[in-house]
């Protein structure tokens, strides 16, 4: 795989890096050794000008741009209310690739986070009420009785309703670097831009190449 890879040339849609992004994702999906292929670093600003990162998962992916869910009021949900410009990083090391973005992200629509919400197991939506993500934790049990609790207030097969503080945020892109390991460190490595005026991000994207 690891070769065979090497020797692929980076050959790009000028204009679709959304596109190529699909095909790119769909790829590594089928690499057995890339078990979540939709799992991405995000990155966020948050108060005093303090990095921090963590592993989401991407559930949707169009024009618009890239969707994951979270808790409301976590760490980087905080973070995202300070300053909304995020990094996402896709490592696919098994197949020599990298894909990393740049936007800005937003919360969607009550409507788009319920409809996500309700197709998710009946274990996860509880855990989504049990859990305080970010906040401290006192210790194991605490979490498994709120678990519990909300186990017995909405019992298996029962509608679960979505907690005010779950939701999803869309990535808008700015940039979307791709990487594609090849022989000799001669990586192919192309990043689309496209350019922003007054807090508006055109429509249309400029493909270059960049020294690996
Ligand atoms: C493979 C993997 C997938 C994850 N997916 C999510 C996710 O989709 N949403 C989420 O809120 N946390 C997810 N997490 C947990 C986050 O990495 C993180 O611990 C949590 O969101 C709290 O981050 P914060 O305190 O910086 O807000 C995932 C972790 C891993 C390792």
């Amino acid at each position: 795989m690891r070769r065979s890879y090497s020797e692929r040339e980076l050959a790009l849609p000028e204009t679709d890096p959304i596109g190529a992004f699909k095909i790119w994702l769909k790829e590594a999906s089928e690499v057995p050794s890339i078990v979540e292929a939709n799992a991405m670093v995000l990155s966020t600003l948050g108060s005093e000008e303090i990095i921090s990162s963590r592993t989401v998962l991407l559930k949707d992916v169009t024009e618009a741009g890239f969707t994951f869910f979270t808790n409301y009021n976590s760490r980087k949900a905080q973070a995202l209310e300070l300053n909304s410009q995020v990094s996402l990083l896709f490592p696919w090391y098994p197949i020599e690739r990298q894909v990393i973005v740049q936007g800005y992200a937003s919360k969607v629509s009550a409507e788009e986070s319920d409809a996500y919400f309700q197709s998710r197991p009946w274990s996860s939506q509880i855990g989504a009420w049990a859990s305080q993500q970010s906040a401290p934790l006192a210790n194991r049990e605490e979490l498994e009785n709120r678990f519990k609790g909300a186990a017995e207030k909405w019992p298996e097969g029962s509608k679960v309703p979505t907690p005010p503080h779950w939701g999803g945020y869309l990535v808008t892109p700015f940039t979307i670097e791709f990487w594609q390991g090849r022989y000799s460190r001669l990586h192919d490595r192309i990043r689309f831009e496209r350019s922003q005026n007054s807090g508006e991000i055109s429509c249309d994207w400029n493909a270059n190449r960049y020294y690996p």
